[in-house]
């Protein structure tokens, strides 16, 4: 056990995601467990800068385990990227006697926490919090299993009224550079196709492939990820319709509802798992990586490796999607 630690720095950061509180509370009782102090820093690298420092206990993370949001609360903070806002930061770091910072967050917060780590030679670990499930390092981040159920229930909803209309819905999903929700909830809501920034979406092959779907539907859906490189639903929406007529089209955006609510259970184990990792690497002396969780297994991952976005999604389910939609 690296001695030299005795405080902790835990922040969230970037985009809230259900789970971040279940990882917050065990990255708190991990350490008190291990007899060091742990110290939140509020609006994540935002109050870093702005001194904003409370002392958890065991107590003040008690019953937040089932709640959605961040109880430390976020931010995406300009300031802290500057050389100025490090330079405070770590000012505000000494001042309060951390010895290391665990960040919960996805590819933005690892990316400063690699550059402040560089700067003052800092210890810091990672947790994957993002209901994106865009990095490198681990199977699930925190939020991504809850976010898609979310989108398969509103899916289900929308279906029921396509199917009874007749109509073609074009539902646009999070990730604005990553398609993985759009992929997992398409395939659950059975999809008609599934347009994501990973692959090549060509509006004319869309249009084509509504016009030869075998059998009529009543239904089609078809799932967007709002970082599509051919647009948003709304725009897509638009192409396709002014290339095929005879459809009764409506786009939904679903938008925020994706990131709140109660985190499901796989969201909250692997949260509680990842936060108590995340102190376990600081006592063996890691710096610079993220925890993750790879085929049930705890990994390392370097933080430059980790913030690198999974660019070929799995041919097979690719495939599958098509065979599927038949
Ligand atoms: O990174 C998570 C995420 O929810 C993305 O999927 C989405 O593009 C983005 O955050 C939205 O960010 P904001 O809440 O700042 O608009």
């Amino acid at each position: 056990m690296q001695r030299s630690i005795k405080k902790i720095g835990l922040l969230t950061s970037g985009g809230d995601a259900p789970g971040m509180n279940a990882a917050i509370r065990a990255v708190v009782r991990t350490s008190i467990y291990n007899g060091l102090d742990v110290v939140g820093i509020m609006h994540g690298y935002e109050g870093l800068v702005n001194d904003e420092f409370v002392k958890l206990s065991a107590a003040s993370v008690a019953n937040i385990i089932q709640r959605g949001g961040t109880i430390l609360k976020t931010s995406r903070s300009a300031r802290f990227m500057t050389g100025e806002g490090m330079k405070i930061a770590h000012a505000n770091l000494k001042k309060h006697e951390i010895d290391a910072l665990i960040v919960v967050g996805g590819d933005g917060t690892f990316r400063g926490a690699k550059q402040f780590g560089d700067l003052y030679d800092l210890t810091i670990v990672g947790v994957p919090g993002t209901i994106d499930n865009d990095l490198i390092g681990t199977d699930f981040t925190i939020g991504y299993d809850t976010a898609i159920n979310t989108v398969v229930e509103a899916v289900d909803k929308i279906r029921d009224t396509a199917e009874s209309h007749d109509r073609l819905f074009f539902v646009e999903v999070m990730g604005r550079d990553a398609g993985l929700i759009a992929l997992r909830s398409g395939v659950a809501v059975g999809a008609e196709a599934i347009l994501m920034p990973e692959t090549h979406t060509d509006i004319d092959e869309l249009v084509e492939k509504l016009k030869s779907v075998k059998r009529k539907k009543s239904s089609k859906i078809i799932i967007v990820a709002e970082g599509d490189e051919a647009g948003g639903a709304f725009e897509i929406a638009k192409k396709v319709t002014a290339k095929v007529k005879g459809y009764d089209a409506r786009v939904t955006i679903l938008g925020h509802i994706q990131r709140g609510g109660d985190p499901s259970c796989m969201d909250r184990v692997n949260a509680s798992r990842l936060g108590y990792e995340a102190v376990n690497a600081l006592l063996k002396g890691k710096k610079g990586v993220m925890t993750g969780i790879v085929n049930k297994e705890v990994v390392y991952t370097a933080f430059e490796k980790a913030t690198k976005h999974i660019q070929k999604l799995n041919p097979d389910l690719v495939k599958m999607i098509e065979v599927l939609s038949l």
